[in-house]
């Protein structure tokens, strides 16, 4: 199995792209770091305490992290999430405590040790990556990968007309992580936005066994009602955004995209936290971004219902 880290604030979308992975064989989640983003980090961090509870698995590490973007304001987005982060669903309370690291700290500790470089799987603003790369810079060469769910090529932003919500929470954090020579695969809105789920999959869900895939279906139809209506109208269905870059690792025939070098705007007020493409090689700089536009919506999808439905 793969060994990821996954770096989340939970969040619907994360929450399910978490149980995914942890449903899923071919991958091995050493641990989970938390950050501010779609709520508080107090929230995010029991949050994903909430979500090992669920998958029953006492053994995961949880480290919270970084409370607020590195220069901007906190930003959270409740009217997507719920206050909670994870309304609509009961999951049980923690069933253990968080670990007494920091998460930038153990994240750095943990890629240092490791013999093999690591991937880390971040759907989140980018502040715990970001702190870590400055605070160890040769951790660059002990990630492996770093698969991101974040900003938008060609479609313009879910935050401002310009930026998607990770990035625009943070984004000197994305700059830092982009301007690195990290290997990255980039899940955009373009592609996200492309893998919906509708109320057809949440009845499958609840129809298949187990607490895990009765509480995403009941999380999927509360964000089908918020982020569905708030972006495109609920006939179109939710993105599944985070739960993207996890579907790739398990099963890369699921998604297409080409390489390319991405640049993140901080400067202007207008655009602040746009992901710039360099589609025509322009930048004297490496290609080292796989930026993902096309996805098999379908097969994704049973994917996931498959995959939860065993958890
Ligand atoms: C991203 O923002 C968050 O609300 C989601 O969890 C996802 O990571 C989508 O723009
Ligand atoms: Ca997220």
């Amino acid at each position: 199995a793969l060994p990821i880290i996954i770096d989340t604030d939970p969040g619907q979308d994360d929450c399910i792209a978490i149980l995914l992975a942890l449903a899923s064989p071919e991958l091995q989640v050493l641990g989970l770091t938390t950050v501010a983003g779609n709520v508080s980090a107090p929230q995010t961090a029991r949050n994903a305490l909430r979500i090992c509870a669920l998958a029953k698995r006492r053994d995961l590490p949880v480290f919270a992290g970084c409370e607020r973007p590195l220069l901007n304001q906190p930003y959270h987005a409740p009217e997507i999430h719920g206050e909670s982060g994870l309304d609509g669903a009961h999951l049980p309370e923690p069933r253990t405590k968080l670990q007494p690291r920091h998460a930038v700290d153990w994240l750095v500790e943990t890629l240092m040790s490791r013999d093999e470089p690591t991937t880390i799987v971040a759907v989140a603003p980018l502040t715990n990556i970001a702190m870590a790369l400055r605070r160890e810079p040769r951790i660059a060469d002990k990630i492996k990968r770093l698969v991101i769910m974040g900003g938008a090529l060609r479609v313009g932003g879910n935050m401002t007309p310009a930026a998607e919500f990770n990035v625009f929470v943070d984004p000197h954090a994305a700059a830092i992580v982009f301007d690195s020579d990290i290997d990255i695969a980039l899940f955009p809105l373009d592609v996200t936005w492309k893998v919906r789920v509708r109320y057809e999959h949440v009845e499958r869900l609840r129809a298949a066994k187990g607490a895990a895939a009765h509480t995403v279906a009941d999380l999927m139809d509360f964000y089908l009602g918020t982020e569905a209506m708030a972006q495109s109208g609920q006939d179109k269905g939710a993105p599944l955004h985070d739960a993207c870059a996890i579907a790739w690792l398990i099963d890369p025939t699921l998604f297409r995209g080409s390489r390319l070098s991405v640049r993140v705007e901080t400067g202007s007020p207008l655009t602040l936290g746009q992901t710039l493409p360099d589609w025509r090689g322009l930048w004297d700089r490496p290609a080292n971004v796989e930026a993902f536009e096309d996805a098999d919506a379908p097969r994704i999808l049973d994917l996931l219902i498959q995959r939860l439905g065993k958890l």
